[in-house]
């Protein structure tokens, strides 16, 4: 008997793994990825510390098309629910377009270029295009080892919920979608949009992800944040995030495990889903709520020598960890595959560029396409 019921087991389980497109649904700041090995003059002219992560000022605006002028350069689609949508999408593998995103974009050369990179990840980005303000950039600039990041959000913060999220063709997708996930970064961006696709899966008993990510979103907006925290299912968080909320909200703790507890006890509007909260710490465990007790997952071990670098590891966290919530999967298969991602992130050989092959060019969304390529993470993974 055993020995025939179990492959049944195991083929109903595949069944009903299968996965409907669109199921998951981002929105977020789209930035174009500009990856290139430069020179110390470029970094001096335009006033670049070698290893950085900057906001682009005025002085900067004119770098994006110097940089593809002057240098070969690698393009991907970026920005932090795009790469999370990206390494879901990754995980999953098929069928295609089970991640959407939106975002907003110009109607531009770079605009052009990041929907081509959008569709070879896989991901069905359908980005509000406006022509005022250009698509948002992100110029990765090399220097040996180093690395400077300048952002440009530029068309990034122009999304409109008239203007694209209320369209009858726009709302369908976020009506076919089971799991939607934005970062806290969009709270500076379009709050209307958050609230209404927020209250959305509230209404529907759909699952709604956030992300704190980073301490001035948890402090300078801290307002938007609470008010869409009611409709919060799953809150996502580094160790710095979750100590800088703790303090906003005034926990009086510094214990992880209890900020956990409290964020997980702030009120909820859909009753019928407990709140879930999720806090990396790096190498070491990540702490998650489970009803109402807590416990702390140890991430996957890997020596130091191995890690090339671990920028975007959270990103890369979140996107397995929705890729198996979008699955129904149980909450610990969850964080296994967000350790997983992330695991693959931080060591992959990051961008190799052709005529330079031993240089590393340590980029997330081509560390991301790369892995596409090399391995098959699902077979990885199970
Ligand atoms: N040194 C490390 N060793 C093992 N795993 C790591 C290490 N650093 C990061 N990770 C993996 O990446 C996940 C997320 O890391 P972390 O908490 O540093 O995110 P983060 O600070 O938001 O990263 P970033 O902001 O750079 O994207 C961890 O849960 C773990 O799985
Ligand atoms: C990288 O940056 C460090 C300082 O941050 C500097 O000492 C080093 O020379 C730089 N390496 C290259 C190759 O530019
Ligand atoms: C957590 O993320 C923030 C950015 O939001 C970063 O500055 C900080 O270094 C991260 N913390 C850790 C411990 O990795
Ligand atoms: C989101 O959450 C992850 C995982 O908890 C965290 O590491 C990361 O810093 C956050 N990042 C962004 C960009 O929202």
């Amino acid at each position: 008997m055993m020995a025939t019921g179990e492959p049944r087991a195991k083929k109903i389980k595949l069944e009903e793994k299968k996965i409907g497109q669109n199921a998951l649904f981002g929105m977020g700041n789209p930035l174009l990825d500009i990856c290139a090995v430069v020179d110390k003059d470029f970094l001096d002219k335009y006033a670049l510390k070698p290893n950085d992560q900057i906001l682009a000022e005025d002085k900067h605006k004119a770098m994006f098309e110097e940089v593809v002028k002057k240098f070969k350069v690698e393009y991907h689609a970026g920005g932090a629910t795009q790469n999370s949508m990206k390494v879901a999408q990754w995980m999953i593998q098929k069928p295609p377009k089970v991640a959407t995103f939106f975002g907003c974009i110009g109607k531009d050369r770079f605009g052009e270029i990041l929907k081509e990179k959008a569709k070879e990840a896989h991901v069905d980005a359908r980005y509000y295009e406006q022509s005022v303000e250009p698509t948002g950039t992100c110029a990765a600039c090399i220097t040996g080892d180093n690395r400077s990041l300048v952002a440009n959000l530029a068309a990034a913060n122009c999304y409109k919920k008239e203007k694209h999220l209320d369209l009858e063709e726009n709302w369908k997708f976020v009506e076919k979608a089971k799991v939607f996930y934005i970062a806290g970064f969009f709270l500076t961006v379009s709050m209307e949009s958050i609230l209404k696709v927020a209250k959305h899966a509230s209404e529907n008993n759909k699952i709604f992800g956030m992300n704190l990510s980073a301490p001035f979103i948890c402090k300078d907006f801290k307002d938007s944040l609470l008010k869409v925290m009611p409709y919060v299912d799953v809150l996502f968080g580094n160790e710095t995030e979750a100590a800088t909320f703790a303090r906003e909200q005034g926990f009086e703790t510094e214990d992880i495990e209890e900020i956990a507890k409290k964020t997980q006890s702030l009120p909820k509007v859909n009753k019928k889903r407990q709140r879930i909260v999720v806090f990396t710490q790096g190498k070491e465990g990540t702490v998650m709520t489970k009803g109402d007790k807590v416990e702390t997952f140890p991430v996957l071990q890997i020596e130091e020598s191995k890690i090339v670098d671990t920028n975007g590891a959270g990103d890369a966290f979140v996107g397995g960890f929705l890729s198996e919530l979008v699955q129904d999967s149980p909450l610990e298969e969850c964080i296994r595959a967000g350790h997983y991602a992330a695991n693959v992130i931080i060591r992959h050989v990051g961008c190799t560029i052709a005529e330079k092959p031993d240089f590393q060019l340590l980029c997330l969304s081509f560390k991301i396409s790369q892995a596409h390529i090399m391995m098959e993470p699902c077979k990885h993974f199970t």
